[in-house]
């Protein structure tokens, strides 16, 4: 029998760890860009599950892809292989000019193995050789060593002792890292967009520099794209918006379009670094979430998908930008590029209010680092919803401008 929300939420007061700050509505479907609650109200979604649906709700082709592979095969373990898989995997090796995937079930897993795998390779050069250096401000993961490259001490604290051996720079400071490089670097670890720490690109040919500070070094150079990939700049991997090709680069959420996944992407040379039993995972990669990503994989990088993700993220900019215009005491700065934006409020007084109001009207947002209101939707977003949710931001910005 359907339970009601006041139901479902003590249930989950009595029996779920309480680590999740949730927003008080029960979804229960979607199609497209909207989602429907417990009680049939609808709300664009503008959030897309943080940056995962990347084919909106309801996909027809994703989930006829997921029922079929259901049918057949959920799940059969690393010990076999599968055409899903083996599809999966030469789709990304194309896709990203790199030389071999392998698939674990999420971001914090898939950055685990990069690290693993960086150290493993720099190893090999010298013992020593095992300083990784990643970002203040960074959104890496919640496992233990993801959470020590997570630039953010708050996420840290009273969970030591961390891993040894991660240094960390300001990102875009490319004095800064030079600096702290050596031959004792294995690996320098970056989100190619930084998305959780607010929304942050790179400057002035900052990758590029940081490619040849690398090179230098006989550093790696490993892009976390778990967020900012899959198309979501309007390229397939943000990369290549900034000319600058990684030697690992990470993904996740988009990448099965919501059925779990993650994957490290690397270079032949690197994928050498691992011997069988390395490395491995029960689940990573099986049938089901393969089916889903062939589908991601086989509509993402199709040109006119990224020219949408191109058009429509450039007019949401200038929609924001004005609205920016129109409450400058609120508004500070608008950033980002494609479909991954950022309007940073000048205080973090409203920002959950903010988004709680555009929830009470129809408009499912996000704020991160407490005043960054970040939108990370569905791709398949059209003007017209663009326009749909930035009525709502204004009426809302009206109370508190
Ligand atoms: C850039 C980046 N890396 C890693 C992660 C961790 O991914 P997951 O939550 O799937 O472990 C996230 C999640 O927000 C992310 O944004």
């Amino acid at each position: 029998m359907k339970q009601t929300d006041q139901e479902i939420f003590a249930t989950d007061k009595a029996s779920y760890v309480p680590v999740f700050n949730r927003y008080k509505i029960v979804l229960d479907h979607g199609e497209g860009v909207y989602v429907w609650d417990n009680n049939g109200r609808k709300y664009i979604d503008f959030l897309g599950g943080i940056a995962v649906n990347v084919l909106g709700h309801d996909y027809k082709p994703l989930v006829a892809a997921v029922a079929e592979q259901a049918g057949k095969l959920i799940h059969c373990s690393n010990l076999y292989y599968t055409q899903a898989q083996a599809d999966a995997a030469a789709k990304l090796v194309k896709l990203s000019g790199l030389g071999k995937a392998f698939f674990g079930n999420s971001g914090a897993e898939a950055n685990e193995g990069a690290i693993k795998i960086a150290r493993k390779y720099a190893h090999a050069i010298s013992p020593d050789k095992s300083q990784i250096i990643t970002a203040w401000n960074s959104f890496h993961g919640r496992t233990l060593a993801t959470l020590t490259a997570t630039g953010q001490p708050h996420y840290q604290e009273g969970v030591g002792p961390l891993p040894a051996g991660f240094d960390y720079v300001h990102y875009n400071d490319i004095e800064e890292l030079e600096s702290l490089m050596s031959d004792k670097t294995a690996a320098v670890m970056l989100e190619t967009i930084q998305g959780e720490g607010g929304v942050y690109t790179p400057e002035n040919d900052y990758l590029k520099k940081v490619r040849a500070l690398c090179d230098k070094h006989h550093a790696l150079l490993i892009f976390d794209e778990i967020q900012a990939g899959i198309g979501r700049s309007g390229k397939f991997f943000a990369y290549e918006k900034y000319g600058v090709k990684p030697d690992i680069v990470t993904l996740a959420k988009g990448l099965a379009g919501g059925v779990p996944i993650g994957a490290f992407v690397v270079t032949d040379e690197v994928a050498a670094a691992f011997k069988p039993g390395d490395h491995g995972t029960t689940f990573g990669g099986n049938p089901l979430a393969c089916a889903a990503a062939n589908v991601v994989l086989d509509t993402v990088p199709q040109a006119d998908f990224l020219h949408n993700v191109e058009t429509v993220g450039a007019y949401f900019k200038d929609k924001l930008a004005a609205l920016k215009d129109k409450y400058p005491t609120f508004i500070k700065e608008v950033r980002g590029t494609g479909l991954i934006l950022g309007a940073e409020l000048t205080s973090a007084e409203h920002g959950r209010d903010i988004v709680n109001d555009c929830l009470e009207k129809g408009a499912i947002i996000n704020c991160t680092v407490g005043k960054v209101l970040r939108f990370i939707p569905p791709l398949i977003i059209t003007q017209e919803q663009v326009d749909e949710v930035v009525a709502v931001l204004d009426e809302v910005l009206r109370k508190y401008a």
